[in-house]
């Protein structure tokens, strides 16, 4: 495995190496088995695979949050370094994606980024449309691979790749789990034993409301969901809502007939933990 901080040299090593297909990972580090499950995915089904260790501050709104995500670029490595000659990692710093200026390009993506992750983070998705389209451009990629966790931003992905006509397949990758439910993510290393203890019940009250589907109506069932989160002090809840799997336009009643997810966010403390489930 070899490390690169810029994107020439990379690029020159690139094209130095014999392949035919090129599997793309973005990350933004403190990398978790879900991380690694992406990157055994595309060392799987290319010849060489770039992983990429970037905290993107253009989609972040909120400087505390940027600062804190965590860094941890030498465990990093380390987990990488099992996949062997196959992968190679690009972390650079924020001039070599930004040589001019940190700011998001503009895109339209209508009604997929109003709601949801998009009506909570200001511009979050034209910051993760920008770097993502960098670096699909910077490598152009015969995959691309991203988890389900994040479901609008693949959502968002799948749009820029048809609007910009990127010859590029984007895999959408199984969310990952702990043993207890909760889904990994870098975040989960922030929360405290007692809010770690209680992050659970995030997957908890999506998998309540998928047995109650077709015996009350999502209203009823959204409903529920908010006063349970209600009642405990330690979550505040930021949205609640089934949604239909494609457009992520809310549904609603009882009788569902397309493809559906069940999405929530919450805040726990200072953390903000988001999760979806098939509905
Ligand atoms: O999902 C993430 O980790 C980030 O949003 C991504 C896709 C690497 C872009 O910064």
């Amino acid at each position: 495995m070899r490390l690169f901080e810029a994107l020439v040299p990379l690029k020159n090593h690139l094209a130095l190496q014999k392949h035919t297909t090129l599997g793309l990972v973005p990350t933004m580090g403190a990398l978790h088995n879900g991380h690694l499950a992406l990157v055994e995915r595309a060392v799987n089904q290319n010849d060489l695979v770039v992983v990429t260790i970037f905290v993107n501050p253009t989609q972040f709104d909120n400087a505390n949050d940027l600062n804190a995500y965590p860094k941890t670029l030498d465990q990093d490595l380390e987990k990488l370094s099992l996949f062997g000659e196959k992968v190679v990692v690009y972390a650079p710093e924020v001039e070599d994606l930004y040589p001019e200026t940190t700011k998001s390009e503009v895109y339209d993506f209508g009604e997929l980024e109003k709601t949801m992750e998009g009506g909570s983070r200001k511009g979050h998705f034209q910051g993760v449309a920008t770097i993502v389209e960098k670096l699909l451009r910077s490598f152009m990629p015969t995959k691309a691979y991203f988890g389900e966790k994040d479901y609008q931003q693949l959502a968002i992905i799948h749009a820029l790749v048809k609007q910009k006509e990127l010859p590029i397949q984007i895999v959408n990758c199984p969310i990952i789990r702990e043993a207890d439910g909760l889904a990994m993510s870098s975040r989960n290393t922030r929360l405290t034993p007692k809010q770690r203890a209680i992050a659970p019940q995030v997957y908890q009250a999506l998998l309540q409301a998928k047995e109650k589907k077709g015996r009350f109506s999502i209203e009823e069932i959204i409903d529920e969901a908010r006063h349970f989160f209600h009642q405990s002090p330690d979550f505040e809840l930021d949205y609640f809502c089934i949604a239909d799997a494609t457009s992520l336009q809310p549904l609603y009643g009882k009788k569902i007939e397309q493809e559906a997810r069940a999405f929530i966010a919450v805040k726990l403390g200072e953390i903000r933990l988001i999760d979806n489930v098939k509905f």
